[in-house]
């Protein structure tokens, strides 16, 4: 088999560039995406050699041309770890507002479903197909003030493991090769948050090297064990 083709959906943030980065250092092929072609083009840059793509995710249309570009130039995705997100709260369930949910819908929930279904026969054919969002403990300890955040969040969990459903009874499915994944963390941690509040400690914050790891051992563990599981970083 050729090296793992994988997608970082929403690869512009530091968690997007180590994770990129760790892809590519475990000799996979890397493809970065964001909506922005200079933040993109830097990150897939500091990641060391993954290719930058521009796309609004949010846009099934132009989730399907950017498909059919990577099928064209690429061929089929092997992994697709989705990091877009973004985070709107207040300080009361009141404080819970429709701008903010629409936000949030679109930012967390319309760009897995557009990735997802436009990758998902690529995934779910693949030798070692793996699906990985990044979800908060928030899901299941949400407060007043994060209902709207908590319950998007929640919904982008159920689709993931309606996804690993689908792997594991789909009539593409090859027996038991592929993997959908819900990592959790209750927040993420890199070097430049460090460098600007150096006073500050993080407790409970995850690093995104350790997310990254945990991204790259998902091609490597068993898919039965894994497709469906809900698993929390440290
Ligand atoms: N940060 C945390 O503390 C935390 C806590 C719990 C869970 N998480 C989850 O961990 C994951 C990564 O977190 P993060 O903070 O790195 O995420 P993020 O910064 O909110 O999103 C990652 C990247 O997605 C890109 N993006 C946004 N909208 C897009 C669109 N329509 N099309 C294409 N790209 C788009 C953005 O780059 P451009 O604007 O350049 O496109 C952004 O840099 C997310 O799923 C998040 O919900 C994070």
């Amino acid at each position: 088999m050729s090296k793992p083709l994988v997608l970082v959906a929403g690869g512009s943030s530091a968690a997007g560039i180590a994770v990129a980065r760790a892809l590519l250092g475990a000799g996979m092929r890397v493809l970065t995406v964001g909506s922005d072609a200079g933040r993109i083009g830097a990150a897939a840059q500091a990641a060391g050699g993954a290719v930058p793509l521009v796309c609004d995710l949010s846009d099934p249309g132009s989730v399907a041309a950017l498909a059919a570009r990577i099928h064209a130039d690429f061929g089929a995705v092997d992994g697709l770890i989705h990091l877009v997100g973004g985070w709107r709260g207040g300080a009361t369930l009141t404080d819970q507002g429709d701008a903010d949910w629409d936000f949030l819908n679109t930012s967390v929930l319309t760009t897995l479903r557009n990735t997802s279904r436009a990758f998902y026969d690529d995934l779910a054919d693949s030798p070692v197909g793996r699906l990985a969002i990044v979800s908060s403990t928030s899901v299941t300890a949400p407060t007043a003030g994060n209902a709207n955040y908590a319950t998007v969040k929640a919904a982008a969990e159920t689709w993931v493991r309606s996804v690993a459903h689908g792997f594991k009874t789909g009539a593409a499915a090859p027996a038991d090769s592929s993997a959908a994944v819900v990592l959790v963390v209750k927040a993420l941690l890199d070097d430049g948050m460090r460098q600007r509040s150096p006073e500050r400690t993080f407790p409970g914050f995850t690093d995104v090297g350790v997310l990254a790891e945990a991204v790259v051992g998902l091609f490597s563990a068993d898919a039965h064990a894994i497709n469906g599981t809900r698993v929390i970083l440290d």
